[in-house]
């Protein structure tokens, strides 16, 4: 076991975000979040990280747990002149051959030292990756990694995060919209519904679009 939350609940005022979450990711294991906007995947995300404080439930995670985190959003300043290695560099000083290394593994290694507001979305998806692996994660989260990139690179991002786990033996927590690859792919799949916990709408919602199925529409 590297993380494990259990009936895990995070609330923001008289609203439940997530409630009852179960979810634990092994070494070397593949672990789906999937669900609509809004169900809450980011903020269980930050929480299983300790990110944010859980206000129910219980997480634990090894002791030393090392972590490579890809957020769904970088805020980056548009005017800072930021190149590939300087964001590699960003947060922590590595020898260059680690740099290399990690650049290689996501195949950007021959792309020079551009500024990163001249990638292409699916490059910089790719960069964002090889940042988080440069720490040499124990777990990988990732924050719906394949956002902006065609099918193809979809399909060539999973590829490259299942050589990562399997280099690695690193156990990975990705957030997807893809069912049919987690169905396929993932050694379990955690479903968040959308308002699953407001009171108005409990036993109405539909588990998988999370649209209310009958009654006052209110969901
Ligand atoms: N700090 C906060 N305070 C209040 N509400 C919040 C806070 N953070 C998130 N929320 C709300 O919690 C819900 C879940 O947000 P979250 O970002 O976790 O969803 P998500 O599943 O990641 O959605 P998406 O697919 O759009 O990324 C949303 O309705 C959001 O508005
Ligand atoms: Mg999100």
């Amino acid at each position: 076991m590297l993380v494990k939350a259990t009936d895990m609940g995070v609330r923001r005022g008289e609203r439940w975000i997530i409630r009852h979450v179960d979810l634990t990711v092994d070494r070397g294991q593949l672990i789906y979040l999937i669900g609509a906007n809004g169900a809450g995947k980011s903020t269980c995300a930050k929480a299983i990280l300790g990110l944010l404080a859980i206000d129910e439930g219980s997480v634990e995670r090894i002791p030393a747990l090392k972590v490579g985190y890809v957020p769904q959003r970088l805020a980056l300043s548009p005017t800072l002149p930021l190149t590939v290695r300087r964001l590699m560099t960003l947060t922590e000083r590595f020898p260059s051959s680690r740099i290399e290394s990690a650049l290689a593994a996501v195949g950007l290694h021959r792309l020079g030292d551009p500024p990163v507001t001249t990638l292409s979305g699916g490059e910089f998806q790719r960069l964002l990756l090889a940042r988080a692996l440069i720490h040499r994660p124990d777990l990988l989260v990732l924050d719906e990694p394949a956002q902006g990139v065609d099918m193809a690179g979809s399909g060539v991002l999973l590829d490259l995060i299942q050589d990562i786990r399997r280099d690695l033996q690193c156990g990975v927590l990705l957030i997807s919209h893809d069912l049919h690859a987690a169905m396929s792919s993932g050694d379990d799949v955690v479903v968040l519904v959308p308002h699953e916990h407001d009171e108005r709408s409990v036993g109405l919602v539909d588990p998988y679009t999370g649209a209310a199925r009958q009654g006052s529409g209110q969901n």
